[in-house]
């Protein structure tokens, strides 16, 4: 009975040494997997689940980001982003892309789409000529980061902010909507960090290539009946531009909620956030007082964006811990 017992013990103790070796970001991970287990004489009985969280305090915020990556209601809800995670987007992967011109693949740096309904939005072209619209395929793994939040809604509001750090060391709020120049800025930041792709959240996911031709193959070019829309009038009841709205809404409801989009898949381990108090302090006083959805990354010091880029730097240059597990 007793040895009974004692192989009890060991396995709950087993599994819950598993469990918090799951801790994806503390600093202390691989210490804290070795020491005898300091959280376990804690008596969870103290805890008063109805005692507000402290003030200042972030944990709860950065679980609730990580909980919620990939996902598009959580970031529309959420929209200004407070995570950047590298991730590796998987051999095999299908993507998207609405071509202007004509049936070759972009000369310049340009953006794929996740699914063709929200591709074809893009696919310009005459009603004589109609369009091109590509679709390709990942040959090598593809190594891309992820900003979270509505991430490629282009407003004022502070959706870039994340972006502009990354891209220009600060923020640049005149170019909030200068996407030629953020996609150039980014990629060469990228590139130099080992990253093809830039993944981010408009109507659905979307990626911003770096490099048409080191990581995909084309699969098809399709000679497509223009989809003629009437992007310019919101209130257009133009039924053709209505029918491609609905489609392009639906398939974004695919991603909505948990998994989220799932053919990205995330490095957990190498997340950086900015309600990180340790990484971010100047953050702190910014907060005091406001929801959730008022925290901004703006006002953030010149040290902490250095002290950002560095440590993303430091966890491109890592091989990527990509688990095929879900954990959360
Ligand atoms: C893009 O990738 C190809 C193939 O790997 C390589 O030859 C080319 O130099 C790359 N271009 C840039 C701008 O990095
Ligand atoms: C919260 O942060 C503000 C700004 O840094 C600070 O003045 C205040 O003392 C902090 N409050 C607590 C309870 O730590």
């Amino acid at each position: 009975m007793r040895s009974v017992r004692k192989v009890a013990v060991w396995l709950f103790l087993a599994v819950e040494r598993v469990l918090t070796a799951q801790i994806p970001l503390s600093p202390d991970y691989h210490k804290e997997s070795l020491d005898p287990y300091p959280y376990f004489e804690r008596d969870p009985r103290q805890w008063d689940l109805d005692e507000p969280h402290a003030v200042n305090a972030t944990g709860n915020l950065v679980l609730e980001t990580v909980n919620s990556l990939l996902q598009h209601w959580a970031n529309t809800r959420y929209r200004i982003g407070h995570t950047i995670v590298p991730g590796i987007v998987p051999v095999g992967t299908i993507l998207y892309h609405g071509a202007i011109s004509g049936s070759h693949i972009p000369t310049a740096l340009d953006w794929v789409a996740m699914e063709p309904e929200h591709s074809i939005v893009f696919c310009g072209g005459t009603v004589k000529l109609g369009c091109w619209h590509a679709t390709f395929a990942v040959t090598h793994p593809m190594k891309v980061l992820y900003f979270d939040g509505s991430s490629a809604a282009t407003i004022p509001e502070g959706t870039m902010d994340t972006q502009d750090l990354v891209a220009w060391s600060e923020m640049k709020p005149e170019w909030v909507d200068n996407e030629a120049r953020r996609i150039q800025d980014l990629c060469k930041w990228a590139l130099k960090n080992g990253v093809n792709g830039l993944v981010r959240m408009e109507i659905n996911f979307e990626i911003m290539i770096c490099n048409f031709t080191s990581h995909m193959d084309v699969i098809s070019f399709s000679n497509l009946d223009s989809p003629r829309l009437v992007v310019d009038n919101p209130t257009t009841e133009d039924p053709n531009t209505l029918h491609h709205a609905f489609e392009v809404l639906h398939s974004a409801s695919w991603r909505e909620n948990y998994p989220g989009e799932t053919r990205i898949i995330l490095d957990y381990s190498a997340l950086i956030s900015f309600y990180d108090t340790d990484l971010v302090p100047s953050l702190v006083p910014r907060r005091v007082g406001l929801e959730r959805w008022d925290h901004r990354v703006a006002g953030i010091s010149p040290e902490d964006i250095e002290r950002v880029k560095d440590r993303l730097a430091q966890m491109l240059e890592r091989p990527a811990v990509t688990a095929s597990a879900a954990w959360m």
